[in-house]
């Protein structure tokens, strides 16, 4: 068992390229901490940094207390899955669950036992006197795990490990992961880009975007209480509503959201009136999920939207309703670069992220920008596809649809769950953690 302390640790490749910018971040003794991000983010390069297999450029990195920056990979107590664990051909599924142990010049008989008991754990007990290649994807997967872990390890590395799986299998292993890998108690990191995958697994996500750490906190406070426009759009399994909205305080005696065609108001007992007040006379970013807007009738109160039904979606389980609010959608703003506002491997400089977005707000506000939005950024494509166009709201409507295609429909908005973000995509009132 260990920790793993991240201080400020930076990557950058030969050429300049900045994968890992200042990630601090620390894995709890048994914990299984999973590591969220978009393909490219910098993932597999902390992964890596962790099992020493990658030179850390800047920041330091602890195991179990121990500054670990210069240690060999060997001397870390470390094994690591990646997404095609690859096996020894020519050894059966028994001979490469043993081969760690043989090297390390384990007792056979200890050997012996060893491996059948964790051929059992991973239910490759029948497949023990087989070799690599005539096994299921699923089964290839299960030798490598079992080939990771049977030295038992102090940190348990995984990158990827499902990926490669078909569907049903991913969801068998998943699950299988899950318990066995609180059954040994190992610390574990776990590397995916699926956030189904993040949320049903994980003790805590750390979720990071352009080499960022965006977010750390239970599936729970990621989800529900999100730091960021960036995470709250990457958790979402329906495409997040983000809407421009600008703020006023009308005679101080409530909040409005003034999205144009329609106001929402706040009332100052809401606990985040003070700091969206803070915002008065400028624009934000309000998120919205799909299913916290419910239909209502016509001429009900409280705080709604309303507009045409556009389309509806059927999703096997859920109908999705594309309405025609007139709002100005938002796509999600990045994070914000590194401090210092260095370029990152990209090419994306600091100031053309902001930039983007300042681009954005100027082309969807009415009567906000300078009138200089550049031809070109007219042509960026809406974000999303299909029935998504800018000024759609996205309702879940269950398993029965409400509506046709054509109505006019309403729908209530819960204020509690609107999550509250300034344009460059940070949330307005802190999150809890
Ligand atoms: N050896 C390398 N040299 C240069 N750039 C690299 C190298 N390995 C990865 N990268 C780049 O660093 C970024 C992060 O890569 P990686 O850590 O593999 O991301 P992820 O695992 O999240 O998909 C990517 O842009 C990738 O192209
Ligand atoms: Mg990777």
């Amino acid at each position: 068992m260990s920790t793993v302390v991240l201080d400020s640790v930076t990557k950058v490749y030969p050429g300049g390229h900045l994968a890992v910018d200042r990630m601090s971040l620390r894995a709890e003794e048994g914990e299984l901490l999973v590591l969220l991000g978009p393909s490219g983010c910098g993932k597999s390069t902390l992964l890596r940094m962790i099992a020493g297999l990658e030179e850390i450029t800047s920041g330091d990195l602890y195991l179990d207390g121990k500054h670990a920056n210069e240690l060999a990979p060997r001397d870390r107590d470390v094994a690591m899955v990646f997404q095609n664990g690859a096996l020894y051909p020519h050894r059966t599924v028994r001979g490469n669950l043993s081969f760690p142990l043989e090297i390390a010049k384990a007792d056979p008989n200890l050997v012996r036992d060893r491996v059948v008991e964790l051929s059992r754990a991973l239910h490759i007990d029948e497949t023990l006197d087989r070799r690599p290649g005539t096994l299921s994807g699923g089964q290839r997967q299960r030798v490598a795990m079992g080939r990771a872990i049977v030295r038992q390890p102090s940190l348990f590395l995984m990158d990827e490990p499902l990926s490669n799986l078909d569907a049903g299998m991913r969801t068998e292993l998943r699950m299988e992961i899950s318990s066995l890998v609180r059954a040994l108690g190992v610390t574990t990191i776990y590397v995916t880009h699926d956030q189904v995958e993040a949320l049903t697994l994980a003790d805590r996500i750390a979720i990071m975007n352009r080499g960022v750490l965006q977010d750390v906190g239970t599936p729970g406070q990621i989800y529900n209480d999100p730091a960021t426009a960036f995470v709250a759009a990457f958790l979402s399994s329906q495409q997040l509503n983000l809407l421009a909205a600008t703020v006023r305080t009308p005679q101080n005696q409530y909040i409005s959201l003034d999205f144009g065609l329609h106001q929402i108001t706040m009332p100052w007992t809401d606990p985040r009136s003070y700091a969206v007040s803070q915002h008065t006379g400028s624009q934000i970013i309000v998120g919205i999920r799909p299913d916290a807007l419910a239909p209502i009738p016509e001429g009900a109160e409280g705080p709604h939207f309303a507009g045409r039904v556009r389309a509806l979606e059927y999703h096997g389980h859920e109908w999705l309703a594309y309405l025609e609010v007139g709002i100005p959608a938002v796509p999600a703003p990045e994070p914000a670069p590194g401090l210092n506002g260095h370029v990152n491997g990209n090419g994306h400089a600091g100031n053309g992220v902001g930039g983007r977005m300042r681009a954005v707000m100027r082309r969807l506000i009415p009567g906000g920008g300078h009138g200089d939005a550049d031809p070109a950024e007219e042509h960026t494509p809406p974000p999303g596809s299909g029935h998504h166009r800018r000024s759609d709201l996205i309702v879940r409507l269950g398993s029965r649809p409400v509506w046709r295609t054509g109505d006019f429909g309403r729908v209530a908005v819960d204020l509690s769950k609107l999550m509250l973000f300034t344009v460059q995509g940070d949330r307005i009132d802190p999150p809890r953690r």
